[in-house]
């Protein structure tokens, strides 16, 4: 049996019907093989564009830095004791600290982040950053906001908005209060009924059809949160590392956040690793006492030996990132005119863009042609009818000419098979 019928049976299986029909369908009856740089190769030889991977692969796949510094940290020591110290997450901590200190800062006054904990996955941290917060303050609230998406962990759970997501989950994490993005006035409305913990945001929403929140509502709130003793929690872990153009959207503008959460391609596109970098007030509980909030895996040498590679081949395609995006911008303004009455409205910033479909099922066939023509996006789980393109920002001009003629032409193919 070829490798890809047994995958499938296997997915199936073990894990879901549901995953295994979706996955066969993307891949057009293959399975993914190897990967290089923006291309995805599949067990039947043919190569697809990914301009999706859940904005993990911002520095597109096997970066050879990353790599390089994995194999080092493989043959040297991947694990820790966590009894003996190991130099490889403390300069990987010294290295984000540094990154984030270097960020644009829109304001007067940068916050001084010097403090980092270290987790697997974006929702690691956003339950790191919740769990201080609530510690360091002694109340329970966590203000987040509609449209919301952080992990699905319980206690990220109670903060991501979505409520397909929650089931019939019933009590989850106490205390998480969703508000209005268009409210400037939301955060001291809920100050006035409710001691904060915590404010969380993306100051763009990914997972919500890439939805920019209002950076002069976002410094309201701020304001608001601080004057009431709460922490600011930047979720960066989709839109941070230049996924949006800078280092730290929340820093850019100019807001004074008390952390900033990054994941996803924090590891280079090639480990697991996502990073809370935080003030020394919120850090505060686990500056006492470090085993209030630990993990087995937290810090993980191997893991974190990607961190330092990664962010400097992030800043040397900096300006890469910059001419995408413009392409981008310049492309799918285009593509919308064109298909009017299929695509109802654009929005991105840097390298990440939603395309609004006019309908749930209109998009899932733009996907098909899409899988026909070799092009890898993702979906927004919590938005159906919109895709969102992440381009790689070591995409060339080409690969971005690729991917435009790939979606003209599967927007094409659903208009007539809609018609
Ligand atoms: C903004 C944001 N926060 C948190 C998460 C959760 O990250 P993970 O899936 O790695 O737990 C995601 C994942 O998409 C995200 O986009």
């Amino acid at each position: 049996m070829s490798t890809a019928k047994t995958t499938f049976k296997q997915v199936k299986r073990h894990f879901s019907p549901s995953m295994a029909l979706a996955g066969k369908f993307t891949g057009q009856g293959a399975v993914e093989a190897s990967a290089s740089g923006c291309r995805v190769t599949l067990s039947d030889d043919r190569t697809v564009l990914d301009f999706g991977s859940y904005a993990v692969a911002l520095l597109g796949h096997r970066n050879t830095a990353v790599v390089d510094a994995i194999r080092t940290q493989l043959d040297l020591m991947p694990t820790s004791t966590r009894s003996v110290l190991n130099p490889v997450p403390a300069q990987a901590a010294e290295t984000v600290v540094e990154y984030l200190a270097a960020a644009e800062f829109g304001g007067t006054t940068a916050p001084a982040l010097s403090k980092v904990y270290f987790g697997g996955s974006g929702a690691d941290v956003v339950e790191a950053a919740t769990k201080l917060a609530r510690l360091a303050t002694g109340r329970s609230t966590v203000v987040a906001v509609a449209g919301g998406y952080h992990g699905k962990t319980l206690g990220a759970l109670a903060l991501t908005h979505h409520e397909r997501f929650k089931g019939n989950l019933g009590a989850l994490l106490a205390g998480a209060v969703h508000i209005d993005p268009t409210d400037p006035e939301a955060v001291e409305k809920v100050a006035a009924e409710h001691d904060i913990a915590a404010l969380i945001f993306e100051p763009v929403q990914g997972e919500n059809g890439v939805t920019p929140l209002d950076p002069a509502i976002l410094a309201r709130w701020c304001a608001d949160a601080h004057e009431h003793g709460a922490f600011v929690i930047a979720d960066e872990i989709q839109v941070g590392l230049r996924r949006c153009g800078d280092r730290s959207v929340a820093l850019a503008h100019g807001l004074p956040v008390d952390a900033v959460l990054l994941g996803k391609a924090l590891g280079g596109g090639v480990v697991p690793v996502s990073a809370m970098v935080c003030t020394e007030q919120l850090y505060a509980p686990l500056t006492v006492d470090p085993v209030l909030h630990t993990a087995t895996f937290s810090g993980h040498p191997l893991a974190t030996s990607a961190v330092a590679p990664a962010l400097r081949a992030i800043e040397e395609h900096a300006e890469d990132g910059n001419r995408i995006a413009a392409e981008m911008a310049e492309g799918l303004a285009g593509i919308a005119a064109e298909h009017a009455g299929a695509v109802t409205a654009v929005r991105g910033r840097g390298l990440l863009w939603g395309l609004d479909f006019r309908s749930t099922e209109f998009a899932g066939e733009v996907q098909v042609g899409l899988a026909q023509r070799g092009l890898v996006v993702s979906t927004c789980l919590s938005r159906p009818e919109v895709l969102r393109l992440i381009p790689p920002i070591i995409a060339r001009t080409e690969d971005v000419k690729e991917a435009l003629v790939a979606l003209h032409g599967a927007i094409e193919q659903a208009t007539a098979a809609t018609a």
